[in-house]
């Protein structure tokens, strides 16, 4: 349905899970796609398939980690000379654990604030002077950015910080004709994210109850809100944040976020 032929995106944290998702759906839809994350043995398999789901473009990787902005310059220069200008940046690289905030090191709080926080304004950066005017960004946020949840301090402070980022950057760069905006997905069934907060199929199934829609998301859900905020058919959507999760975030994401919350602390985090 959508058309990205002729076009180059970039999804950082592309190689599993919602982002990889999202990646093959631009390759799919005919776009030049490079991905890029920490392990090389992630981005050979993602690229594999990426290369499967587009055959008439060579997907691109590379390597590094978003917390060390060195090795985010000069990946993402690498990936430029391969690809052009950038597109669509997809901002997506995350990390997670349950801990109580008393329990947690500063550097565990840190960790997860250079990675999903400092790591996406470095990206961004990065991408700043990469990327075609028309350009789109999309940031990949949580419900722990407006819902407060118990043994995730961490990943709350650092989505409510992705989201005002990418507020204050449609303000900064539309004028430019990057149109910059945040996805929000509910639980994804079959991700990393979903399994560390709610590890068993009973949790998961208790989740989905608390969602009006009566059901878990999948990844091609994610995925298609991409496709359409990165299309002409988005072009007056701008500094949004958008929930993508069956109605979860009228209600339901509150209760169920705190249960869950509640029972990992019960059973002491790690
Ligand atoms: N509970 C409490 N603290 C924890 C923890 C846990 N379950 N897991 C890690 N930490 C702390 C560590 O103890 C360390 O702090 P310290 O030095 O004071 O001991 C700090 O976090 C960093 O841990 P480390 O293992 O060195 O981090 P890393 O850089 O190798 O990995 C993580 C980063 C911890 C976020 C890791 O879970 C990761 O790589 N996640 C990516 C995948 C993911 O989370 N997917 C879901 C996306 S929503
Ligand atoms: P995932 O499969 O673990 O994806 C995380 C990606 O980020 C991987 O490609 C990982 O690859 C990369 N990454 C992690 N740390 C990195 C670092 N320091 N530098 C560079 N890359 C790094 O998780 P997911 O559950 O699909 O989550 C994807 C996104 O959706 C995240 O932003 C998450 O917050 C958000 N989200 C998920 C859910 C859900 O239900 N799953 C709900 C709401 C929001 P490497 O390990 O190779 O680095």
């Amino acid at each position: 349905m959508f058309d990205f032929h002729g076009k180059n995106i970039l999804v950082v944290g592309g190689t599993s899970g919602i982002n990889l998702g999202i990646a093959r759906a631009f390759a799919r839809a005919g776009a030049r796609v490079a991905v890029a994350s920490r392990s090389q043995d992630k981005i050979d398999a993602a690229l594999k398939l990426l290369g499967e789901d587009n055959p008439n473009a060579t997907p691109l990787g590379a390597s590094f980690d978003v917390r060390d902005n060195e090795a985010v310059l000069a990946g993402i220069a690498g990936l430029h000379q391969g690809l052009g200008s950038i597109d669509v940046l997809v901002s997506g690289a995350a990390g997670n654990f349950p801990a109580p905030a008393a329990g947690m090191s500063a550097n565990g709080f840190k960790s997860v604030m250079d990675i999903d926080l400092l790591g996406s304004f470095q990206v961004l950066k990065a991408c700043y002077p990469l990327l075609s005017r028309p350009g789109v960004v999309l940031q990949i946020s949580a419900p722990q950015a407006y819902v407060p949840m118990p043994m995730q301090a961490h990943v709350c402070a650092a989505k409510a910080g992705v989201d005002m980022l990418t507020r204050t950057l449609a303000m900064e760069w539309s004028p430019e004709g990057i149109r910059i905006n945040s996805i929000v997905p509910g639980p994804i069934e079959g991700t990393e994210g979903f399994d560390r907060l709610a590890p068993a199929d009973a949790l998961k199934a208790r989740v989905a109850q608390s969602v009006p829609l009566g059901r878990n998301g999948q990844v091609s859900d994610i995925a298609n809100c991409a496709l359409f905020l990165a299309s002409d058919f988005a072009s007056y959507i701008n500094g949004v944040v958008l929930p993508v999760d069956g109605g979860w975030s009228l209600g339901g994401a509150s209760m169920a976020m705190t249960e869950l919350g509640q029972l990992m602390a019960k059973q002491g985090g790690r």
